[in-house]
């Protein structure tokens, strides 16, 4: 999925920074996990916990991370004779679907044409609505479990960036129609991979979780700007959450008051990313950050060191050509890196 400091580039660097510091460890933890990229990579090896914030996220951990197998659906299949949810819903034409009533669309009504906005097209967003609605009602009548309602959501979510008519986030969309809003919409067969234990996914702030959860590795990925991830994907959000909410002006923003990361405000990052690791209960920990972020690199030795064993602390810088974008120019300056300290 397109999504802003999505870690896919950098698997390969964790994994080595794991390796050269790490021994015998058993159980990961993403605390800041956005796509869950980094928790399914880490899976393969360990006994995973994953979090976030942002609920859209924590639907597409829940049913990739915690679910441990692809789902059997049987009691749908049973009752209504559909062995595959996600080829059923791809393959319904519009005529399947028109007698959703127009109120219940909330796609349509509001992030489509008729909602007089041009994030996915009409008919495309018929489809998520159709597709949400019916998950939530089959949820709602039992037809299917938690691990089989997650893993659903999941797949519908992670199917809009597909079709969406924006340059990779929602705080705004294109005023002509873009290449790839002309694709019908599917919902997205996300992999599982099964690896036998007990992993476990959460939504929460992750300074306050923290202070609940124990375990061997923990990888921390926090924002490193002062742009808050909700309103950037607020769409994603409401097809996760599927709330109706009051949304407001020409993006159609939801309320985010109360999801406001401490990470992106300088005045608060520093005492967050303190509480964090003064409260890790977590014999490793590997920091991803960059140095245009808002927190200094002394400020992250200081207090890294603070806590743990002062000469283990070691800082990896990520060759630059990696991670270029190409809107940004040559004279950039930014530097990722990946920390690591045992505590
Ligand atoms: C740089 S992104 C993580 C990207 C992720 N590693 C990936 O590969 O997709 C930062 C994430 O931190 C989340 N976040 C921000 N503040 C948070 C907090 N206090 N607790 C938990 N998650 C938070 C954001 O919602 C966002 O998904």
């Amino acid at each position: 999925m397109r999504f802003i400091g999505c870690k896919t580039l950098l698997l390969d660097n964790i994994k080595q920074v794991i390796d050269e510091n790490v021994k015998g460890a058993e159980s990961f933890c993403d605390i800041f996990s956005g796509t869950s990229t980094v928790a399914r990579y880490f899976k393969r090896w360990y006994q995973v916990y994953s979090n976030d914030l942002l609920y859209f996220s924590y639907v597409l951990q829940r049913g990739t991370i915690q679910n441990d197998k692809l789902p059997a659906f049987k009691k749908l299949n049973k009752i209504k004779n559909i062995k595959d949810p996600i080829d059923y819903f791809n393959s319904l034409s519009n005529s399947d679907m028109e007698n959703l009533p127009q109120e219940k669309r909330f796609f349509q009504n509001n992030y489509a044409p008729t909602g007089g906005r041009m994030y996915v097209n009409d008919e495309n967003a018929l489809r998520i609505d159709y597709a949400r609605i019916t998950v939530e009602d089959w949820h709602n009548e039992g037809l299917i479990d938690d691990d089989e309602y997650f893993y659903l959501v999941a797949c519908i979510v992670e199917g809009i960036p597909f079709v969406s008519n924006t340059s990779g986030t929602y705080g705004a969309f294109h005023k002509e129609w873009e290449r790839r809003s002309y694709k019908k919409y599917e919902l997205y067969r996300l992999d599982v991979y099964q690896n036998g234990k007990k992993n476990k996914c959460y939504n929460q702030d992750g300074v306050e979780l923290i202070k609940k959860i124990k375990g061997d590795i923990l990888y921390i990925d926090p924002p490193y700007n002062g742009r808050q991830y909700l309103p950037n994907y607020h769409v994603l959000e409401t097809a996760a959450k599927y709330d109706y909410p009051e949304v407001r002006g020409v993006t159609a923003q939801r309320p985010y008051e109360n999801n406001k990361s401490d990470f992106c405000l300088k005045t608060k990052v520093t005492q967050a990313f303190e509480e964090l690791i003064k409260n890790a209960n977590f014999k490793h920990i590997i920091l991803s950050y960059s140095t245009d972020g808002l927190m200094k690199v002394e400020d992250i030795e200081s207090i890294m060191k603070k806590y743990g064993k002062a000469e283990t602390f070691k800082i990896y810088w990520i060759p630059y050509r990696r991670y270029k974008s190409r809107a940004q120019g040559d004279k950039e300056e930014l530097k990722e890196m990946l920390v690591y300290i045992e505590k």
